[in-house]
């Protein structure tokens, strides 16, 4: 009887790759994936214990699994199940709990399993514990046609005082250079065309990789292999840490024709003592020189980032002060979070908690620059030609459109005239930006 497998990812992108791994490994071994929604024999959450929104989401997830087969095994893996095991409490709804570094046992797990339980529900717990080594999951395709998730390195040393992950990931574990590339250059001949390098803590890539106290390898190394490979057109960097950004940092990614000319730099807050509670490792004069520095070597890159208003004791002056920043530095982008309190990190237990109401307006005062600052960029750009890379082909009012990406990740669309058009998918073309109807938000 072929077994039905049932996947449901939450979480950041380094999850999803897991997902996509632990998916590959099941179909390898002959189950039959179906759509979350349906009957399966098998189910596996892989988890997020970001916010606690995030951990009632994971929760939600197991629990429609187990209603929806009675019978089947749900398998939960991941942060949130990690940090409950950690805390001594137990979800009923599971069958085989799989920490943070046990996915890529996945099917070793399920064999034995199912072997010993073949009739009863019992609860397994594998492995919870944090090691020193990096999990290898492997992936040769993915949800998408064109762009390619990677994941380069795992876990966090950094304790920012709001943030739970170094505790569900554990410490810094970088992926083998030689094994990052021959998988890049699988999925190079798979079709895809950009990668995207990403980690828990991107910035750390290599920081484990040392010889007699040497580093051997950094995340520029890294980069610089990956532009070698053949049939690979863009190189996209998940979210950096400010500090990695130097003059020679940003010249070596500018020498490289693939890197794009688009950066998510952290910033969390632009008030040095919100920062400072937060324990971020750099202030905001330091962290605007690190814009400056990539405005320098690229013409016009699109800066995003990460804001958090409302942390733990942010006064009305302190918002202002992070406001004022936001301003200035001309993001295109601004992910803008309300602070959530997380239960088991420091910033929980500080005082002047910021009443939910407060967090909403300034969050949306910030909404409301994002949207302003978003328009600015994107006039930047009319007038221009702009390389796209073709990812899709979408139907509005009637009109077919295909859909792309910019070099700094502008969503472009095109009226597809002729069938010819379509061809377009997977290519990378020179459109002309006339005006702001052509993007997409
Ligand atoms: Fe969530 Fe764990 Fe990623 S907490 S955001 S899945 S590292």
């Amino acid at each position: 009887m072929v077994m039905r497998a049932a996947l449901h990812n939450l979480g950041c992108k380094v999850n999803a790759y897991e997902t996509e791994a632990m998916q590959e490994l099941l179909e390898g071994k002959g189950y039959q994936i179906v759509p979350f929604h349906s009957v399966a024999d098998v189910y596996i959450i892989n988890t997020c214990s970001v916010t606690n929104m995030a951990d009632r989401k994971s929760r939600q997830m197991i629990h429609r699994a187990r209603k929806q087969n009675p019978n089947a095994v749900i398998v939960a893996a991941g942060c949130y199940v990690q940090a409950l095991e950690n805390s001594g409490s137990q979800e009923e709804s599971i069958d085989i709990v799989i920490g943070n570094n046990k996915k890529k046992d996945l099917i070793e797990i399920l064999d034995n399993y199912l072997e010993e339980h073949p009739e009863k529900q019992v609860r397994e717990v594998i492995d919870i514990h944090h090691t020193k080594e990096y999990e290898y999951l492997h992936l040769s395709k993915t949800g998408e046609h064109t762009r390619a998730y990677l994941k380069v390195q795992d876990g966090c040393n950094q304790f920012c005082t709001y943030c739970i992950i170094p505790y569900t990931r554990g410490r810094v574990r970088s992926r083998n250079k030689m094994d990052v590339v021959n998988e890049v250059k699988i999925l190079a001949e798979n079709g895809y065309k950009e990668i995207v390098l990403t980690g828990i803590h991107l910035s750390s890539y290599g920081i484990d990789f040392k010889e007699d106290g040497v580093q051997k390898e950094d995340l520029l190394s890294l980069i610089q292999a990956v532009h070698e490979v053949e049939g690979i057109e863009r190189i996209r960097l998940g979210s950096l840490e400010p500090r990695i950004v130097t003059e020679e940092f940003a010249r070596a990614l500018s020498q490289m024709p693939k890197v794009c000319a688009h950066f998510h730099l952290s910033l969390q807050s632009g008030c040095d003592a919100t920062l400072k509670r937060m324990n971020r490792r750099y202030d905001a004069a330091e962290y605007e020189e690190k814009c400056q520095i990539l405005r320098k070597y690229f013409h016009s890159p699109a800066l995003t980032t990460d804001v958090i208003v409302g942390f733990a004791g942010e006064t009305e002056e302190e918002f202002e002060e992070s406001k004022a920043f936001v301003d200035r530095i001309n993001f295109y982008e601004t992910h803008i979070f309300k602070y959530s309190k997380r239960q088991g990190t420091k910033a929980a237990g500080m005082p002047g908690q910021v009443e939910e109401q407060e967090k909403t307006r300034r969050s949306n005062i910030m909404l409301e620059m994002n949207k302003e600052k978003q328009r600015q960029y994107e006039e930047i750009w009319m007038g221009q030609d702009v390389e796209v890379l073709f990812e899709e082909i979408i139907l509005r009012d009637g009109i077919r459109y295909a859909v792309g990406h910019t070099k700094e990740y502008l969503r472009i669309m095109v009226p597809c005239k002729d069938t010819e058009d379509c061809e377009w998918l997977n290519q990378l073309k020179v459109v002309s930006l006339i005006d702001n109807s052509q993007i997409i938000h």
